[in-house]
């Protein structure tokens, strides 16, 4: 029999930035027994779980959500709007820019991968920045055919712990006064960074469920604008299952086409009404809170001597820090020292910075003690694993923590 709950004693530290850990709230209410997915509790639920998530995405229009991986609701997104042959602009923000942009060739469509170009510390300035919007409208501009059909950003970009201004890259689309569709992936942004589908002019927003809405793997999203939904009637690359007319219309007496995953809706609607709980600051609240803990943990890294890998302070993510090893520290050495000894695990570098750094997630049920935690286990295994270390990390953050209380409202929400 495989034993799935191998760690000793104690909680294991999962600090990786997603899947984030899962409130007790929130398996509990999972827990429960599955319902008929065509009978008239599950409609409740359904008619329920659609509304709160456009609160979640600040958004009047319609948001599907697909039993699915974060992978599929990237698919869905292109497949939904686009035909084959036509052209994207993507931009290479990180690791999953770069796949992003790879599933669309996949799919057939013709992509152009825009990119700051250079390198600091052995890092490409393209991932220690995010999205420069100038270079964004001074390709729109220059495309005077329209060729180009959509634009395509990563809100969050989490293999490397930058944000990038969404209404920035809004504001680029329209100066270049080009018609292109607006598409972001907020798979782990939303419900922890603020996020405003309706407000920024994003035609999709893609999601997923584990990351900022402390659910486990298994459901992603798709926000959509009247301009995307109008565009996905004469878009022409394949699709059945992804299609959003279908889900649409069936959604609106809260039932899917197909079985959707009934236990983690009950897991959306547990996690939906923690994040809207005005009694811990509602959204806003949630998003003070990502921030307070990122300024924590990057405290702790600068205090170390050790090199954030978000180079622009205006852009850092709330939801994890990416640390930069010095030369010849292989960063992945140091993870699993730290999770062998500690039972603390840290994200990996991906990608072009593969053993250049590991990630500290600040998402999910946490708080200002498991992050201290987390902290620690970093700061004994980088000393353990010979990295000399400038000062004490873990002091610079209980600093840090102690003295920059959360408002109480904010204090007792995860
Ligand atoms: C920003 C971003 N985009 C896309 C993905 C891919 O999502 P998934 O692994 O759920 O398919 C991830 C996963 O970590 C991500 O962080």
């Amino acid at each position: 029999m495989l034993e799935l709950d191998f760690h000793p004693t104690g909680r294991h530290f999962l600090q990786i930035p997603g899947p984030s850990p899962v409130p007790d709230r929130i398996l509990r209410a999972m827990s429960l027994p599955t319902i008929d997915h065509r009978g008239p509790e599950f409609g409740a639920l359904g008619r329920k779980v659609l509304a709160d998530i456009q609160r979640i995405f600040q958004t009047r229009h319609p948001v599907i959500i697909y039993p699915a991986s974060g992978t599929g609701a990237w698919e869905a997104a292109l497949a939904n709007v686009l035909s084959p042959g036509d052209t994207v602009l993507m931009y290479e923000t990180g690791h999953f820019a770069s796949l992003w942009q790879r599933l669309a060739t996949r799919l057939g469509l013709k992509t152009e991968f825009l990119a700051l170009p250079g390198a600091e510390h052995g890092v490409p300035a393209s991932w220690r920045r995010g999205v420069q919007a100038d270079l964004i409208e001074a390709r729109l501009k220059a495309d005077t055919q329209h060729a180009i059909k959509a634009v395509c950003v990563v809100h969050n970009e989490t293999s490397t712990g930058v944000t990038s201004n969404i209404a920035a890259v809004r504001r680029a689309i329209d100066a270049a006064k080009h018609p292109a569709l607006l598409m972001v992936d907020s798979i782990s942004g939303l419900a922890s960074a603020e996020y405003r589908h309706d407000a920024w002019g994003v035609d999709v927003t893609v999601s997923g469920s584990q990351k900022g809405l402390m659910l486990p793997p298994g459901m992603s999203f798709n926000a959509l604008s009247p301009k995307a939904i109008e565009a996905s009637r004469t878009a022409k690359l394949p699709k059945a299952f992804w299609a959003w007319d279908e889900i649409i219309e069936m959604n609106k007496s809260g039932y899917w086409p197909y079985t959707p995953n009934t236990n983690l809706l009950y897991g959306l609607s547990e996690a939906c009404d923690m994040l809207l709980d005005e009694r811990h600051g509602g959204l806003e609240g949630t998003f003070a809170r990502h921030q307070r803990w990122g300024e924590g943990v990057r405290a702790a890294v600068r205090a170390w001597g050790l090199e954030i890998q978000c180079a622009d302070a205006s852009v850092y993510s709330p939801v994890l820090t990416g640390v930069i090893m010095p030369e010849g520290v292989d960063a992945d050495a140091v993870r699993k020292l730290i999770h062998e000894r500690f039972d603390c695990s840290l994200g990996t570098g991906l990608g072009k910075v593969k053993g250049r750094m590991f990630r500290i997630g600040h998402l999910g049920d946490c708080n200002d003690l498991t992050l201290m935690g987390a902290l620690a286990g970093c700061e004994m295994g980088l000393k353990l694993a010979g990295v000399r270390l400038a000062g004490s990390g873990v002091q610079a953050a209980m600093d840090f923590f102690a003295g920059h209380p959360a408002p109480q409202s904010l204090q007792r929400a995860a």
